[in-house]
């Protein structure tokens, strides 16, 4: 249930490493319709020549989640958006243009595929090609100093292509510098995102970075911001816009236990990845420690229900 005036939609963003099919899952089913979930990055090449693992690594059958997928060569983004226009599960794919890691950049994936933008075009022209929903996930420059053009020059594109939805990381990236530094040396840049809303009306904007407490999320709202794709703060804490008093989840405990149930079904569900989603509800309570020991020592998802079942977390 929400608590802000307006209709709020979050975005889970993607990050390797975190964002499995068991957080994915787990937020899915804490917040509905009301959170919309992202794959990690997953190359073309993994869904062209290995596709059903690769998807059942990623996916759960009941995942609404979207994918993202990276690339740089059009016709093996062809391939792989054929493919994928064949899987039912796959509702909505999402194209990294923000990757700055190394190993990505040496494969012209990403934020480096972004120095060259004949060959972005060539790419979306293939990524149009799915059937159902598209976004993309770009930064707001290359480079340290800020760029109005590089951004401007994109969202044109992307409209051009008639991408609608973009997600914007709200600072630039720089290459050859890494990740975690990419994350700290160039500074968010809310008004250069705003200034983009007000120059590109057609697109649907969504902001992205550093939006991880009460003070930036009002800010956004009052620049009428009702779209937020947040990443870390939700990897650490799950639960974190009802603690900061933006939403209100009437029953975690069923939620939690649903999301054990339905994993069940599946064929070889990951102990410890569940547990890891699990343990992004447990952030700042009273008694974290003592649930994180209890739960680090449960073998199996039968057990890791009871546990959940008899245990009074949320009062
Ligand atoms: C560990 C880690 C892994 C990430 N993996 C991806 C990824 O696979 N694809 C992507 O587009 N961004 C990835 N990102 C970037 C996040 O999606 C997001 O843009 C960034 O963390 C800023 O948002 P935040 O401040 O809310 O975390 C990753 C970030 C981190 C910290």
């Amino acid at each position: 249930m929400k608590k802000t005036g307006i209709r709020m939609k979050y975005y889970l963003a993607p990050m390797m490493g975190y964002t499995d099919c068991y957080l994915r899952n787990l937020a899915e089913n804490l917040y509905g319709n009301d959170i919309q979930t992202f794959s990690e990055m997953i190359v073309d090449k993994a869904i062209i020549y290995n596709e059903s693992k690769t998807i059942g690594k990623h996916f759960l059958d009941n995942n609404k989640s979207a994918i993202q997928i990276a690339g740089s060569e059009p016709q093996e983004i062809k391939q792989a958006i054929k493919i994928l226009n064949n899987i039912d599960i796959i509702n909505h794919v999402n194209f990294n243009l923000g990757c700055p890691s190394s190993r990505v950049q040496e494969n012209k994936l990403g934020l480096a595929l972004t120095k060259e933008p004949e060959l972005v075009a060539d790419c979306l022209e293939a990524l149009v090609k799915f059937k159902k929903e598209i976004s993309v996930k770009c930064r707001l420059g290359l480079g340290l100093e800020e760029d109005k053009k590089y951004i401007d020059n994109y969202l044109s594109l992307f409209t051009k292509m008639g991408i609608k939805t973009v997600f914007v990381h709200c600072r630039n990236g720089i290459l050859d510098l890494g990740t975690k530094q990419n994350r700290i040396i160039p500074k968010i840049n809310y008004n250069l995102f705003l200034e983009c809303q007000k120059n590109h009306p057609d697109l649907n904007l969504i902001p992205n970075g550093e939006i991880n407490n009460i003070e930036t999320i009002n800010y956004l709202i009052k620049q009428k911001i009702s779209n937020l794709m947040i990443g870390r703060q939700f990897s650490k804490d799950i639960l974190f816009i009802e603690k900061i008093g933006l939403y209100d989840l009437k029953n975690k405990k069923i939620s939690v236990l649903k999301f054990l149930s339905d994993i069940k079904l599946h064929k070889f569900p990951n102990i410890n990845l569940i547990k890891k989603s699990i343990f992004t509800l447990l952030n700042n309570l009273t008694s974290s420690k003592s649930l994180r020991k209890d739960i680090s020592n449960i073998q199996n998802l039968e057990l890791l229900s009871s546990y959940f079942e008899e245990t009074e977390i949320w009062t």
